[in-house]
Formats: C-alpha cells, structure tokens, sequence
C-alpha cells in the first residue's frame, strides 16, 4: 500500500487529496495541517470550505483511507510520497515585495521534512511555485538529510474553484516534471501510477523539472489575460455601442481563439490569478526582461482598472454622489459556488463606495458576516506601492451591513450591484425588489447575468458590462 501525506489542508490539499482517496483505495493518503482548526473541521460534519461534490467524496472515503490529522512528523516520516500544498501567497516586505512568492510556508515544510524523514521519499511540489524552487527544495533537503534519497517533482493543480471535484475527476491535463536520470524517471512514474487510476494516460503530461513549474504561472497568466483582454474591449463596447457580449460571441467563434473564458466582468478576483503573475512578473525582472515582465504586469493594471471604472460608473451615474445613499451588493465571493472572498472584486468595489460614503448591505449564500467584516477591516495591499498600506476607517465600517437574504439586502437601497454570479440571482423576484427599493432604482450588474430589457420594463435604470444602455 502506497502511503501519501499532503502538508496542507487547504482549498487545493483537501479537495485533491480527497480525489486521490477515493480513486485509489489501496492508498492511503493523509492530509496534515499547522492549523488544528482546519483539521478539526475537516473531521467534522463542516467541512471548511464549500465545494460541490466535496461532501460526498470526503463522506466515502474519512476514516477508510483519507485521514485528517495534526501530527504532521509522523505522517511525513512513513509517507512514501509527500505532496507540499502550503500556501504561496505575494510577499508584502522586504526583497521583491508586492511582487515575489512568500516562500516561508514551503521552506518551512520543507525542512520538516529533512529533518523527520527516516526512508527515502518523493516530494511532490503542488504549490504553484516560482521556477527553479525545486532546486532550492532540493538543496534544503539534501543538506539536512543523513543520506536518504529525497526526488523533486512538480506536479501543479490546475483546478478552479466552484468546479474543483469536476475538474479533479476529469482534468484537462495532469502535469509532472520530474529530473531526468534514473531516479528522476522512477519518481514520475510513481506518481503517473497514482494518477493512472482514473485520468487517461494520453492526459498525463510529463516535461523537465521546470517546464512544468513556469507552466502553471504560464496557463494561469494566459487565462487571466484572456479577461482582462474582454474586460478592455468592454471599456471600448461602452464606449460606442458595441455590445461586448455579442463582440466575445463572435471571436470566441473562431476556433483558434475558443469560446471559453470570455465574460466580461467587474474583474477577476481569486486568491492565483493576480498573485502568479506578479510572480512571474518579478521572475521575469530578475532575468533581465523588463519588457516581458511590462507586457504581463498590464494584465493585472487592466484588472484594476475595471474595478475602479466600475465604481465610478456607480457614482457617476447616481447623479455623482452616493453618500447617505443605500446600496445593495449581491455576491462577495470571487466567484459562484464558493465561499472564498480572497482578492475578490467585492472588496474593492465596497471600499470605494465606502470611500464615497455610500452605506452597504451585503448578501452572499456562501459569505459570513464575520469573513465580510474581515475582509473590509484589513489593510488594502497596493501591490504597485508596496510601503502603502490603506487602513479602512472605522467610520467608513460601520456604514456595512451583511444580511442572508437577498431582498433584505435591496430594501430601501437606491442601487443594487450584482458582484458574484450566483445562480439565484437570475431568478429574483426584482418587481419585488424594484417595489421596495429608492426611485430611480439602479442595477448595475458587474457579471452581465440579469436580463437587462426585462428589469428596463419593471422601471430599473440597469447598466451592465460593455453594453448600451
Ligand atoms: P490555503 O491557504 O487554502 O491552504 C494552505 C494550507 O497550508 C493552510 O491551511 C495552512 O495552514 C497550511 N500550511 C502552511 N504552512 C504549512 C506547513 N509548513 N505544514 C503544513 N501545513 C501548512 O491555500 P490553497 O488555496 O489550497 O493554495 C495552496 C497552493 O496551491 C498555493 O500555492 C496556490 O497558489 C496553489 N493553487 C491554488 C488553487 C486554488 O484554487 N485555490 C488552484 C491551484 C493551485
Ligand atoms: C483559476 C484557474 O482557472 C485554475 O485553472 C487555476 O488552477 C487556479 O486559478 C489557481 O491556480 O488558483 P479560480 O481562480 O479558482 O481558478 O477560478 P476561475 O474560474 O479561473 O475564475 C477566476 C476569476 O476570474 C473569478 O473572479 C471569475 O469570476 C473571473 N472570470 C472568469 C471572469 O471574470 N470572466 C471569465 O470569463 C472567467
């Protein structure tokens, strides 16, 4: 029986782990985690975080060959192979701050493993990493270890939030780079052979040590600039009358561009896209390619910039004031289906109403109040000007609501922004909504999801994404 450890219970560790689990009976995989809490909950009948199908699979397969656990030495030390999914998030001081991995975690992990490991093991990483961090893992490793043979491989997750069961059960492609010697070859092979179980042979992909790790901060920086592509043509629809649905419709027809990933929207949040490419931004600055790393760091500039064009839509179009004035946000997470609220647009669209003394009432299915208020306390880190922290004010804090009930959340409101996809907000009662609200009511729908025509006709003012009015 092949024994797997994964440091990390997170959104990649648990859901990962759980596939692994269920797809491979004759292993047994143990998930491990600094955090008690996190294990705790992961043992419990809430799991800490909301994925659709997750329940089910982690339900099957807890207690038979899944673990949860905190003891992270002894499950490191008889593991055969070691997943590392610690978080990698954006440094925010000292060298390359704003802009460089935070690679304290993996260290850290890392020389845990050295220094528990008695037998030789393989050390997956499925953190997105910078390039080159296997060398560095692998220097840390063989310095600490009395002889025992430690293999690198990269083997990045390409799953996407809301989607992560579906993706894991039929992924696209399962990505393994590995040394090429001997040892390096027997490595990725055992890993295929984990993999093998249910992913087509023809889908596992595997490349040199660094392709496989500049590959995963290359998809994620393609799919980011294909929205923040959209997004710019949207300030352009805007502009003239084009309707950016019908402009994505068009040139997702051809079949060398794709249908896919083309939503206009009030911008993209999520805890990689932004992070990955402010990483490979600072990689590519480090060898000497400004311009390479210029042309990645607009994408993020444009992303931006949608979020901030988006409220001054809002203000400007509410007669270019909104203080003392009701608004309603439906949706905080980055996206449907999940309850993460990391780099969501929701933040900064709320901060900059706040900024214009607006007063806000929050409703998401998957948000607390508490991870709202969180979220709005802490310090906007401006990855452009790292030393400048923006404290939110207390006053401005206050002016926050957080409702379970999307109608609550819209009463009295003079706007309502749509932030989040959510299913449910496209079958609202909005004549219900309009009755209740300030007149003129506004919509403005930041994920083009509502029927504009349709809320035109019960009396709304509605502006969408890069469409007429
Ligand atoms: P996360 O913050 O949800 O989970 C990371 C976990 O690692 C935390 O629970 C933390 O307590 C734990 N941890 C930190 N240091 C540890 C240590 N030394 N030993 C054991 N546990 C430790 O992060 P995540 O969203 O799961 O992302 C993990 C990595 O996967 C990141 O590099 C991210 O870029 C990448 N990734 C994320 C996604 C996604 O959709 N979230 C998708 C693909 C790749
Ligand atoms: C993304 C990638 O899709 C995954 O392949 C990758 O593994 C993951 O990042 C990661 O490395 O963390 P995720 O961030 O979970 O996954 O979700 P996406 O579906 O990519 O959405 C990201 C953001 O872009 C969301 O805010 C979403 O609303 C927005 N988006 C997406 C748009 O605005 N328009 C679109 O057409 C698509």
């Amino acid at each position: 029986m092949v024994k797997i450890c994964c440091l990390g219970a997170g959104y990649v560790g648990g859901p990962t782990m759980a596939v692994i689990a269920l797809k491979c009976p004759d292993a047994e995989v143990v998930v491990v985690d600094i955090s008690t809490a996190r294990i705790d909950a992961w043992n419990s009948d809430t799991l800490p975080i909301y994925e659709p199908g997750l329940d089910d699979v982690v339900k099957q397969c807890r207690g038979r060959n899944l673990f949860f656990s905190n003891d992270l030495e002894k499950h490191v030390s008889e593991a055969d192979i070691i997943f590392v999914s610690v978080n990698t998030p954006t440094k925010t001081r000292g060298l390359g701050a704003g802009k460089a991995a935070d690679l304290t975690y993996w260290e850290s992990a890392a020389r845990m493993i050295a220094d528990v490991a008695k037998s030789d093991k393989i050390v997956v990483e499925k953190s997105t990493v910078p390039v080159k961090t296997a060398e560095a893992i692998e220097k840390i490793l063989a310095h600490n270890s009395n002889g025992i043979n430690f293999q690198i491989l990269s083997n990045p997750e390409f799953l996407a939030e809301g989607t992560a069961i579906k993706d894991l059960f039929s992924p696209d492609r399962v990505l393994i780079g590995g040394r090429e010697t001997p040892e390096g070859r027997k490595a990725v092979q055992a890993l295929k052979d984990v993999y093998a179980h249910w992913v087509p042979e023809e889908k596992i992909l595997t490349t040199n040590l660094w392709s496989a790790e500049l590959s995963k901060l290359a998809a994620n920086a393609f799919l980011a600039q294909r929205i923040s592509s959209v997004n710019a043509m949207s300030a352009l629809c805007e502009a003239t009358g084009a309707n950016v649905a019908e402009v994505a419709y068009a040139v997702g027809k051809d079949s060398r561009i794709g249908p896919k990933f083309l939503n206009a929207s009030v911008g993209f949040g999520g805890s990689c896209f932004q992070k990955d490419i402010l990483n490979l931004v600072y990689i590519c600055e480090c060898n000497g390619l400004p311009e390479v790393a210029s042309y990645w760091k607009q994408v993020i500039k444009i992303n931006d910039y949608q979020k901030s064009r988006f409220v001054n839509r809002v203000v400007s179009s509410m007669f270019n004031t909104v203080a003392g004035k009701k608004i309603a946000m439906l949706g905080f997470a980055f996206k449907k289906d999940t309850g993460d609220t990391r780099e969501t647009p929701a933040i900064d669209v709320c901060k900059g109403l706040l900024g214009d003394k607006a007063k806000i009432s929050i409703y998401d299915p998957q948000v607390t109040e508490d991870q709202i208020q969180r979220d709005l306390a802490m310090s906007k880190f401006d990855w452009d000007h790292p030393v400048h922290l923006q404290p939110m004010s207390p006053t401005a804090i206050k002016q926050v609501s957080v409702t379970w009930d999307a109608y609550e959340a819209a009463k009295d409101a003079h706007g309502i922004c749509i932030l989040t996809e959510w299913d449910e907000f496209k079958t609202l009662d909005y004549t219900r909504i309009y009755e209740s609200m300030q007149k003129p009511a506004f919509v403005f729908d930041g994920r083009n999801i509502v029927d504009a025509e349709k809320l035109r006709e019960i009396g709304f003012i509605v502006y969408s994404i890069g469409k007429p009015l």
